[in-house]
């Protein structure tokens, strides 16, 4: 099929080369044109893995190309949306310039027929809001939430765990559409809704919710663990062997970052006050609060562990992507607590493998070193606060030569408590003994 996608961000561009993969003629467009030149030149714009060389290949076939002109969309039968919609900056709302903005440029260049298909995320009630603008230029509207999941972002696209297809009711041709861009995934027999465009935005925002609550829920019996000395990190084996409540997205630490996760639940609030049933989603406040107090609970162990007082204490900062695998720091837990612990008056040292260059964007003033001998040595503590693989795997006597004094501040729960107990450190986990 001949398919535009329309924003290339992390989820335009994966889309965009996944749709190429899967024998589609793709067009990928963008207003960014540093963005666009990038992928032109077969290099993701950032750090996801496989997606470059996908992108290489899928260029080399032909199959896809990237532009700045949104002309190029036309003669495509299908055009997805995936554009940002980030918090806006004066509220908890969701910002739709970009997705308004889209929308109103690509129903320029719609031929009678055509198919467009939101997939940004989105408050429930904007397809509805978007749709006359397509149907009068004698095309249809679809909304097709995206689910994957930045580091597995190709495999998330390329073999998705289930397809949603929000459409006008008996929309079949809209249906038949999406059927043949997905039919691989399709004849896979991955499950597939039908539904309408309501339901197809808050399955999106639905699913983000829950695995926030998931990760606060964990999060805040670490609270209670470490009021009582118990292990959450157990805890959450035991009760994760419930099938109804499973072990996945139940690792209690620094808590959940990203460009979708704290936005989202804050959108779906504010969204919901607006419709009136705010108190719906009340709980969602002190999923956010819960959230947001682990950062600080690392900062304390931190300050706990060198009697108080921060200043000018040398402290390595091991991760500052909000999570592995990925170089994005939005909304991250890690440069927030490196942030923090500077505030105070710390000498932090922070590394990380992939996300220096987006940290600098965003902090400048921070210390970044690029190897982690270099970020641990002379260090009076060590924090981790991303587990990257290589720090998952470090050993005591990995930094024991470095360091200026043992002291570990395990954000993620990742490393083995005894092992680094034995070798001498002090070792403090979040919400286990
Ligand atoms: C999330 C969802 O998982 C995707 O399904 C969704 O498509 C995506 O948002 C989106 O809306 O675009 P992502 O932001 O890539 O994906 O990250 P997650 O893997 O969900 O992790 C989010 C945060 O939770 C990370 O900071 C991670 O460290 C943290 N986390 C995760 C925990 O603290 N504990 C856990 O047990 C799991």
């Amino acid at each position: 099929m001949k398919i535009s996608v329309i924003g290339c961000g992390y989820l335009g561009a994966v889309h965009a080369a996944c749709m190429a993969e899967l024998g589609h003629e793709v067009v990928g467009i963008d207003v960014d044109e540093a963005k666009i030149a990038s992928l032109s030149a077969g290099r993701a714009p950032f750090f996801e893995p496989g997606l470059s060389e996908l992108v290489e290949r899928a260029l080399a076939s032909g199959r896809l190309r990237f532009s700045t002109d949104l002309a190029q969309a036309r003669g495509a039968a299908v055009h997805f949306v995936a554009v940002g919609t980030p918090q806006s900056h004066d509220s908890d709302s969701a910002d739709l310039r970009y997705v308004d903005a889209a929308f109103e440029a690509i129903a320029e260049h719609l031929a009678p027929g055509d198919l467009v298909v939101g997939k940004s995320t989105v408050p429930v009630g904007t397809a509805e809001r978007l749709a006359p603008g397509i149907e009068a230029a004698g095309a249809r509207l679809a909304w097709n939430p995206e689910f994957l999941r930045e580091g597995f972002a190709v495999q998330d696209t390329l073999a998705p765990d289930r397809l949603v297809y929000g459409v006008r009711h008996g929309d079949e041709g809209s249906v038949a559409a999406l059927d043949a861009v997905y039919g691989a995934a399709i004849e896979a027999g991955t499950p597939r809704i039908v539904t309408d465009f309501a339901t197809a935005e808050l399955v999106k925002v639905a699913a983000n919710a829950f695995l926030a609550t998931k990760i606060s829920f964990i999060n805040a019996m670490a609270e209670v663990a470490e009021a009582t000395g118990a292990d959450v990190t157990q805890l959450a084996d035991a009760i994760g062997y419930d099938a109804r409540i499973g072990r996945r997205f139940l690792n209690a630490g620094v808590g959940f970052g990203g460009g979708c996760l704290p936005k989202d639940i804050r959108g779906f609030m504010a969204r919901a006050d607006e419709l009136g049933v705010g108190e719906a989603l009340e709980f969602l406040r002190d999923v956010d609060a819960i959230n947001l107090r682990r950062r600080q609970r690392v900062v304390d162990l931190v300050a706990d562990a060198v009697g108080g007082d921060l200043s000018g204490v040398r402290v390595a900062v091991l991760g500052l992507a909000f999570k592995p695998d990925s170089d994005d720091v939005r909304d991250s837990p890690a440069l927030d607590v490196a942030s923090r612990l500077r505030a105070l008056g710390a000498d932090v040292r922070a590394t990380d493998p992939e996300a220096i260059e987006t940290s600098r964007r965003v902090n400048p003033d921070l210390t970044f070193v690029v190897e982690l001998d270099d970020a641990v040595r002379d260090a009076d503590v060590v924090v981790l606060v991303t587990e990257w693989r290589r720090y998952r795997e470090l050993t005591p006597d990995d930094l024991a030569p470095l360091v200026a004094r043992r002291v570990i501040i395990d954000g993620r729960n990742v490393l083995d408590p005894q092992t680094w107990r034995a070798a001498g450190w002090n070792y403090r986990g979040l919400g286990r003994p």
